[in-house]
């Protein structure tokens, strides 16, 4: 019985210091020390030992279940501080790392030249005004004089929504929105998107203009080219010369393309300006008396200026930007350069 008490001894310590966890802890404990456990078996037996023999081996099992309950003990409270430990660790902040910063957002680049336009005119003393884009032949077309067989209507390749409406080629329409509503004297820029059947490195379907509109008395053409001289200083520096080309739109009567001097060669030719010197911005004159008859405009007494540039192409030209698509595909790496 004796060696038997040994054994039990050696067995349970070494499982003691091998339990990796408390509950393998616990099994172990149960295992020898528990009410049907190894040991507690051994002190039943001691009622059929003789009785000269009983008190030395019970006292020797009484050892022995010390030994192991110090035992055991001991592991319990490594194994609680190893669990807290452990707990601690996934539990807590690591205050030294850097933190993540919100990434900033900032304007599109067609917006911000759109904002940069808008502000030198409503400087000049414009008015921001705007209209559908989903527009009526009427507003897109006829009020401007753009009759129905005109060459015009085909050249700007329209988008038709259904009869007598369409998405509008221009942002001219909005001249005749305006008038409509009051009377002269007028001052208004107009930003907004246009929609034209169109598609390759330089045009979009969907492209941004913006209008400005002056009608008052004794508006004359050296008011718009001043206008567009002050504009193009502005927004392309004191050096930009501005030369108007003759040209024909059925709402302004002369017509004339703004030409730019080029922003990379400044003049002296280059691949941009395909060796000219100069830029094409948009399309501007002087309001036709046709069309300030449809607005029920005084055209004796009233004269108007109207222009009409791309949005996109200025800022294309400014940051020589060569793809128009670069701006409306939307990759980070291209909008976070501007
Ligand atoms: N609407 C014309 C276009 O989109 C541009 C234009 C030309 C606007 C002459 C005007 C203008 O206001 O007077 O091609």
């Amino acid at each position: 019985m004796k060696q038997k008490l040994e054994d039990i001894q050696r067995m349970a310590l070494a499982e003691i210091d091998a339990a990796g966890d408390l509950k393998n802890l616990d099994d172990t404990r149960v295992k020898y020390l528990g009410r049907k456990g190894a040991l507690t078996d051994i002190l039943r037996g001691l009622a059929h030992v003789t009785p000269e023999e009983r008190p030395v081996l019970g006292q020797l099992a009484n050892d022995v279940k010390d030994i192991i309950s110090t035992r055991i003990e001991a592991r319990l409270r490594v194994l609680e501080e190893q669990a807290s430990a452990q707990k601690t660790q996934s539990d807590s902040l690591d205050l030294s790392l850097p933190g993540r910063r919100p990434r900033k957002g900032h304007l599109h680049l067609v917006s911000q030249i759109t904002e940069e336009v808008v502000d030198i005119f409503t400087e000049l003393g414009f008015q921001v005004a705007s209209g559908p884009e989903i527009e009526t032949e009427y507003y897109n077309f006829d009020s401007l004089n753009i009759s129905p067989d005109h060459p015009a209507r085909d050249s700007h390749d329209t988008f038709h929504v259904r009869p007598g409406i369409v998405l509008r080629t221009h942002t001219s329409p909005v001249q005749m929105r305006v008038m409509e509503k009051m009377p002269p004297p007028v001052a208004v820029v107009v930003p907004g998107k246009v929609y034209r059947v169109d598609y390759d490195a330089s045009h979009s379907p969907m492209f941004n203009q913006v209008e400005a509109l002056l009608v008052d008395k004794q508006v004359s053409f050296a008011d718009l080219k001043g206008t567009l001289l002050f504009l193009a200083h502005r927004l392309f520096g004191k050096n930009t010369k501005v030369r108007f080309r003759p040209s024909f739109f059925p709402f302004t009567e002369p017509s004339a393309e703004i030409d730019i001097s080029c922003t990379v060669c400044g003049g002296s030719g280059c691949r941009v300006c395909k060796n000219s010197g100069w830029l094409e911005i948009g399309g501007c004159g002087m309001v036709h008396p046709e069309v300030f008859r449809y607005a029920k405009y005084d055209y004796e007494n009233f004269t108007g200026y109207a222009l009409g540039m791309g949005l996109d192409r200025i800022a294309m030209l400014k940051h020589r930007v060569n793809n128009i698509h670069l701006f409306f595909e939307n990759d980070v790496r291209f909008l976070e350069q501007f």
